[in-house]
């Protein structure tokens, strides 16, 4: 099968509409999507990803409306709609009996979104179902961020990729849990712990668990092929002295190193939007080694760090 890249939002909803798996463009990072509602179109998914099929998928909806139908919604879940969606941020919700059991790998919850980007809510306006999409990278690598990453990692197991250009947030949507005036945060993303304490009770649900409520959330899960540490800098590159090295930071700059600023003013949404395309070229610049200085862990870097230090895990 031949993988091509265009801006055919048609072409992309007939092939959805034939239960095919189609890259698209969404404001966080790109989807591998079908549909969500058959068997065919996700076993496909898990297949072109190799992700183990206890791993359960998004469902992405273009309406509350639409949502309502596979999810069993509450009032502050609602409120939360209202305030941030369309937008990245995922609800996990109890499923109505309309869910496939195979997108929710068995569970009774089923994670929904919203997408902001344009081509992705006008491709949803287009096709009756909702539709399911993990990030499109090969399962326990980093998310693509731009058409041609979706090609070059999945060439020849999809035969289109919908380009809507750069990601403009560049992590994964935030995922929470809503339950009267609680809200869990499963996996951490740009719409930040304060901007959801406006609304309820916020907790941060430790991702690092063996046992994740997300089962994606397992350590290993956004690695590049090339080494990388999260530390002390300075201290790395003595001990790691003969190695040809990269350095990824925020606004820092090191000699005698390749140095990668993540935003040289030291803006954190610009660090987010940049993290993955840094990580997607500096492993194609293939150094032994990619260090990486800490990031302040307040507002979008909590998620920034969270991605980085799961970077480690290969
Ligand atoms: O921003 C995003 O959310 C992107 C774009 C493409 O929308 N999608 C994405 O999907 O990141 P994925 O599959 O790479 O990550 C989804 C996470 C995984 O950790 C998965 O385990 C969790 O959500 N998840 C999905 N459905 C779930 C469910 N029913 N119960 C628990 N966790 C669920
Ligand atoms: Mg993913």
């Amino acid at each position: 099968m031949q993988t091509t890249i265009g801006t055919d939002i048609s072409q992309a909803a007939s092939l959805l509409k034939q239960n095919q798996v189609v890259g698209i463009p969404t404001e966080t990072v790109y989807g591998l999507a079908g549909n969500a509602l058959s068997a065919e179109a996700i076993q496909k998914i898990y297949e072109a990803k190799n992700r183990p099929s206890f791993n359960p998928l998004i469902m992405h909806c273009h309406s509350l409306k639409q949502a309502k139908q596979y999810a069993v919604w509450n009032e502050l879940a609602e409120i939360l709609y209202l305030n941030f969606c369309p937008g990245p941020l995922t609800f996990l919700l109890p499923k109505t009996p309309l869910v496939p059991q195979l997108l929710t790998a068995g569970s009774q919850q089923v994670a929904v979104r919203f997408p902001k980007h344009s081509m992705a809510r006008a491709l949803l306006q287009q096709i009756s179902f909702p539709l399911a999409a993990p990030s499109a990278n090969p399962s326990g690598y980093i998310s693509p961020v731009t058409a041609q990453q979706v090609q070059q990692h999945l060439a020849g197991k999809i035969p289109y990729v919908l380009d809507g250009g750069t990601c403009t947030e560049g992590l994964e949507s935030t995922i929470v849990q809503v339950q009267g005036n609680s809200i869990e945060i499963l996996r951490s993303g740009t719409i930040t712990l304060q901007q959801l304490a406006v609304y309820g009770e916020v907790s941060l649900v430790n991702g690092n668990a063996e046992k994740p409520a997300t089962p994606g959330q397992l350590l290993s899960h956004y690695a590049p092929k090339t080494p990388l540490l999260v530390g002390n800098v300075a201290q790395l590159l003595e001990e790691h002295r003969s190695k040809n090295i990269a350095v990824l930071s925020l606004s820092s700059q090191f000699a005698g190193v390749y140095n990668h600023q993540l935003s040289p003013q030291g803006n954190l949404a610009e660090a987010a939007a940049n993290v993955f395309n840094a990580l997607h070229s500096l492993e194609a610049m293939q150094f032994d080694l990619i260090l990486v200085e800490p990031i302040p862990e307040e507002g979008i870097g909590i998620a920034i760090m969270d991605r980085l230090k799961r970077a480690q895990h290969q």
